[in-house]
């Protein structure tokens, strides 16, 4: 099987989603990593693995449609079976979100529906919650409220600030994302409607 990874920055679930087809618990290939960032860290963890990268820049279209138009293109030469969200800061089109329904992933650091968009860790610091996490979930046309398939929780210490808890999360994306995506590959997860099953139990 075959995934391509989207990405903007830092690369942190890309690296554990390389070590989980390294380590055998993913059953499948990045065929290429692509990023709106030329300058995008995690582009080197695909770079050491011989990893095709693509680097498309917004500056370069005359607007987003053009854009994720072009995003498709380079996807589609890939003929991944899921197309993977991680890090990806650009709000994506409804065509292309149409285009690969139902086998586009995005891991947000929130437990949705609480938090969509930016300052998660912030938000819930600010809030005074005790738990926290991030979730695993089908990307749809409206941001970060997709169907969720995976959540993950962890605690809020009382010295925590936002870098801390957000490694403390980061920790466990990245055993989640590689997990859910190797059910949807296992084709254990179906989306109907909106409504998730794993092995033909509902979500
Ligand atoms: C993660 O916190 C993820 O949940 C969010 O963006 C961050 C990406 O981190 N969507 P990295 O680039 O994978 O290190």
């Amino acid at each position: 099987k075959r995934l391509v990874v989207l990405i903007s920055g830092q690369g942190t679930n890309l690296k554990a989603l390389i070590q989980a087809c390294q380590q055998k618990k993913l059953a499948a290939q990045i065929t290429a990593v692509l990023s709106n960032k030329a300058n995008a860290q995690g582009l080197a963890y695909a770079v050491n693995m011989n990893i095709p990268i693509h680097t498309l820049d917004i500056n370069d279209f005359t607007g987003s449609k053009s854009f994720d138009y072009a995003l498709a293109a380079i996807i589609d030469y890939y003929q991944p079976d899921i197309v993977v969200l991680a890090g990806y800061m650009r709000i994506l089109s409804a065509e292309f979100v149409y285009r690969y329904a139902g086998r586009l992933l995005n891991i947000h650091p929130s437990l949705l529906p609480l938090y969509p968009g930016l300052h998660t860790h912030r938000k819930a610091l600010q809030n005074g919650d005790i738990i926290h996490g991030a979730s695993v979930h089908f990307v749809t046309n409206i941001v970060d409220s997709g169907p969720v398939i995976l959540q993950a929780h962890v605690p809020i210490l009382s010295n925590d600030n936002e870098i801390t808890l957000a490694q403390r999360v980061k920790n466990k994306e990245h055993v989640i994302y590689p997990l859910v995506i190797s059910w949807l590959l296992a084709g254990r997860i179906v989306l109907q409607e909106n409504t998730v099953f794993l092995d033909g139990v509902e979500l």
